[in-house]
């Protein structure tokens, strides 16, 4: 049985909503195990509680050793000015010890954002594809035969990059149902391609 993670920082709830898209997507495949894990806020409680951040997420912890047991992980990240939150990449800074014995090398990578206003929808994965490529993975994006891509009949996040919300600049706009299928496309795409590696 093939191993599917989708891991994820969310302040407001955006990207965990996303998230669930993306397990649900993944789940359409059959025989992949889906995981879904959040990275550990870095932010002090009473300042997380002062910016109203969504802190009653049921997602459990993600310890960063646990990604050297999925064939394929799923990041999903926020922007914060064009690229990904501190969070994660104090997360991601804690996979030395991986990258040093080759863990995750030949493991699917895939990553989704969430932007304000779409600033960055692009720039946040790209950049968050470099520590992947560093860890030796395969990188995954949103092909464009997802057909919500080539969507423009409403402002919506995504690219072949991979899916994204736009929160709004006041992040008072939820993902669309369009969003939410972007995110699911990318979730049973990363778990097909997974499902059809050798062993
Ligand atoms: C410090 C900071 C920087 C941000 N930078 C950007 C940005 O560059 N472009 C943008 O469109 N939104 C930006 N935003 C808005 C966030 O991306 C938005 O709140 C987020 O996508 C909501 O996702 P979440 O609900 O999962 O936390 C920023 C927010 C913060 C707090």
């Amino acid at each position: 049985m093939k191993k599917v993670l989708v891991v994820y920082y969310s302040s407001y709830g955006h990207i965990e909503t996303m998230a669930k898209a993306v397990v649900e997507g993944a789940l359409q495949i059959p025989g992949v195990q889906v995981d879904l894990k959040r990275v550990a806020e870095i932010v002090p409680k009473e300042i997380a509680e002062k910016a109203h951040f969504k802190l009653d997420q049921a997602a459990e912890i993600a310890d960063p050793a646990i990604l050297a047991n999925y064939d394929a992980i799923i990041f999903g990240a926020p922007t914060r000015f064009g690229n990904m939150p501190a969070q994660m990449r104090n997360f991601l800074d804690q996979t030395g010890g991986l990258w040093a014995q080759g863990k995750l090398i030949g493991k699917v990578g895939s990553v989704f954002t969430s932007t304000g206003t779409g600033g960055g929808n692009e720039t946040t994965i790209q950049s968050f594809h470099t520590t992947l490529f560093h860890h030796g993975m395969i990188v995954v994006g949103l092909p464009y035969s997802c057909p919500e891509l080539t969507n423009i009949a409403e402002v919506h996040g995504g690219s072949p990059l991979g899916a994204a919300c736009i929160a709004g600049p006041d992040g008072s706009r939820a993902p669309s149902a369009l969003e939410l299928s972007l995110a699911k496309f990318q979730g049973k795409h990363v778990a097909e391609i997974v499902s059809k590696f050798q062993q």
